[in-house]
């Protein structure tokens, strides 16, 4: 795994890949690689411009490759339903899912189904989507579901049950430690149950340490950070590392064959920051099954989604 980059990805030829969030960042370049690898992509976008624009970027890069725009907005249930049937009429099979968009540190804000937003983006909207499109992903010979952490996560001491949409106290960077500490127990209970149930699909995490995207650039319409974001902002752009190498660690969790259930990835230089992928650890709130299992039931309650497929008992 040392020294791994995108050019390592082994050939993707027959395999189909949906990325959210894929207009930007991460997303944007994890789309590019599978496409130029030969995977028929679709790239997940919710505001129609930004995601044309990004599809042309990705074929003008990669004329050969197959890019499709899908309309998605996260923080809309609804949305969500109708970007699954989109995806489920026009493929046979998923063979992977990368559950990547997301939103970090805004103010105060809920989705349309009042959820607070970064909880209901990063998490429960992609706690949907990924429910939502298990025909095509279990149709598939052995599926793979990547979910975008961050070490954020390590910020958050569990959970907070008792107040998990911030009704009462609202912090932007401490609720989206949550949220991405709830990306990773989301990764550990998909995996357990799709084990469980006898099936070939493998859900895993990654992180890309600090790189330069557009996770903290305000979007036209939408309240700004302050001075979070006037301060975070350049510091990223200077000890960060470019969008494409974030991408790398997400690569590799999508497409390596070493890759094993429940595995998460990061950079391996500089505490996590930067650098070539390698295995990485997490916190023990990460790993706390009872927790897991709790926010799986309660994100089928707030969603209406549910996973039937996958409850089978364990044998
Ligand atoms: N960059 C880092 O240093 C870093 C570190 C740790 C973890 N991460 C994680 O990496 C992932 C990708 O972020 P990025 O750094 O590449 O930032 P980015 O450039 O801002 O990309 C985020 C993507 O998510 C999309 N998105 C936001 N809200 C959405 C919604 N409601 N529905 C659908 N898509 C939505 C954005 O679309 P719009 O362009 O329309 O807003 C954009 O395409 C995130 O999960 C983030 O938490 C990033």
């Amino acid at each position: 795994m040392a020294g791994w980059t995108a050019g390592d990805i082994p050939d993707q030829g027959g395999r189909t890949v949906l990325v959210t969030g894929a207009n930007s960042g991460l997303g944007f370049h994890t789309a590019l690689q599978l496409g130029k690898h030969g995977a028929r992509v679709l790239m997940a976008a919710r505001d129609a411009a930004r995601g044309e624009q990004a599809v042309e970027r990705a074929r003008a890069a990669a004329p050969e490759a197959t890019f499709e725009l899908v309309s998605l907005d996260l923080a809309d249930l609804a949305s969500i339903a109708s970007a699954a049937a989109d995806v489920a009429s026009r493929v046979d099979r998923l063979d992977i899912l990368v559950n990547n968009a997301g939103v970090m540190a805004i103010p105060y804000q809920q989705t349309v189904d009042g959820f607070e937003k970064q909880l209901g983006t990063n998490h429960l909207g992609h706690f949907a989507l990924t429910g939502r499109l298990l025909p095509p992903l279990l149709a598939a010979p052995a599926a793979r579901v990547v979910t975008v952490s961050s070490t954020a996560h390590r910020s958050a001491n569990g959970i907070n049950f008792d107040d998990l949409q911030s009704e009462r106290s609202y912090s932007p960077m401490r609720v989206y430690g949550q949220t991405k500490l709830a990306n990773l127990l989301f990764t550990a209970e998909l995996d357990r149950r799709a084990r469980g149930a006898g099936t070939a699909m493998v859900s895993v995490a990654a992180h890309p340490g600090l790189a330069s995207t557009g996770l903290l650039t305000t979007r036209p319409g939408e309240p700004g950070r302050g001075f979070f974001g006037a301060f975070f902002n350049p510091l990223v752009k200077i000890l960060g590392q470019s969008d494409a190498a974030g991408a790398w660690p997400q690569l590799y969790a999508a497409t390596m064959p070493d890759v094993t259930g429940n595995d998460y990835f990061g950079p391996r230089s500089l505490g996590e920051q930067r650098g070539h992928p390698k295995k990485v650890g997490r916190t023990p709130w990460a790993t706390d099954e009872r927790s897991a299992a709790r926010l799986w039931e309660l994100s089928e309650g707030l969603t209406g989604v549910t996973y039937d497929r996958l409850n089978a008992p364990a044998t």
